[in-house]
């Protein structure tokens, strides 16, 4: 396989390029961007080839394999393994997604570059800074702010059809891959809560149970927060989940505008 050529005005530096294993028979190569915060040589490129039929299937193993046996100084988020926890999204060959649920087979021959999240500050190669992320969605209070306790003490109790108002939006793991997809969040992520956040609100405004949809309604009613959504759709189209939080944030415009 050629070797990548980095495009003129690059500023990532090609690294190390780590040699396949002896015997190998079906090569897989991983191009990974590189930056430690006590290094010199940042940012970077690092090319890591691997034994495809030594590895699972999943990006995930194949980093898990370079960690373990490889390089162990990559770092990168994991937990579940199982695309609930979203801790392992990153940018793999263009795409925000969950490493732990995308496929390796699906690159078989081909390189694949993986970067962390676009456009937030990184901590250590594939660990983006998620701060200013979560006080986002700590802002919009997400949680159930009950209209009354039952007098029983026991459960809100919610209609089959007020529990369907939730589909589609509970799923939400907030692994941050619509938001950073997303232009309008990359330019103006200091008033614009992007799209995993507002479909997180949304999640509490439709629910039966709460009482403060007037309140979470009025919070996004200014020129930033909700309507630097430009309807760009890269949210939807990327959300690992298969969820739609173009939608959603279409609904909380509709609610704004017919209140
Ligand atoms: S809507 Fe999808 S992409 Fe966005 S944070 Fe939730 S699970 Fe991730
Ligand atoms: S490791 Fe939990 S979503 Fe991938």
């Amino acid at each position: 396989m050629a070797d990548f050529k980095l495009p003129a005005n690059s500023t990532i530096q090609p690294g190390k390029t780590w040699p396949a294993p002896d015997g190998a028979k079906q090569i897989q190569r991983l191009r990974i961007y590189r930056y430690n915060p006590n290094g010199v040589e940042n940012p970077r490129w690092d090319i890591y080839q691997l034994d495809a039929n030594n590895c699972g299937n999943r990006v995930l193993d194949a980093l898990l394999l370079i960690k373990n046996k490889i390089d162990p100084g990559l770092t990168f988020r994991r937990s579940c393994r199982e695309g609930i926890c979203g801790s392992c999204a990153m940018n793999i060959a263009g795409t925000n997604t969950l490493a732990c649920t995308k496929s390796l087979d699906e690159f078989k021959g081909k390189e694949i570059t993986i970067t962390p999240l676009p456009h937030l500050n990184v901590i250590k190669d594939l660990v983006p800074d998620l701060t200013h992320f979560y006080k986002q969605h700590a802002t919009v209070q997400p949680w159930l702010e009950p209209k009354q306790i039952p007098d029983n003490g026991r459960e809100q109790i919610q209609s089959p059809d007020e529990r369907k108002q939730l589909d589609g939006l509970y799923e939400c793991i907030l692994c941050a891959s619509c938001s950073t997809s997303c232009p309008s969040y990359w330019w103006n992520s200091d008033v614009y809560l992007g799209p995993a956040t507002l479909l997180q609100s949304y999640r509490w405004i439709v629910d039966s149970r709460d009482n403060r949809t007037e309140e979470r309604l009025d919070q996004m009613d200014d020129a930033f927060s909700l309507y630097r959504c430009h309807t760009i759709m890269n949210c939807t189209n990327t959300c690992p989940k298969g969820l739609n939080p173009a939608k959603a944030i279409a609904e909380i415009k509709k609610q704004l505008a017919w209140r």
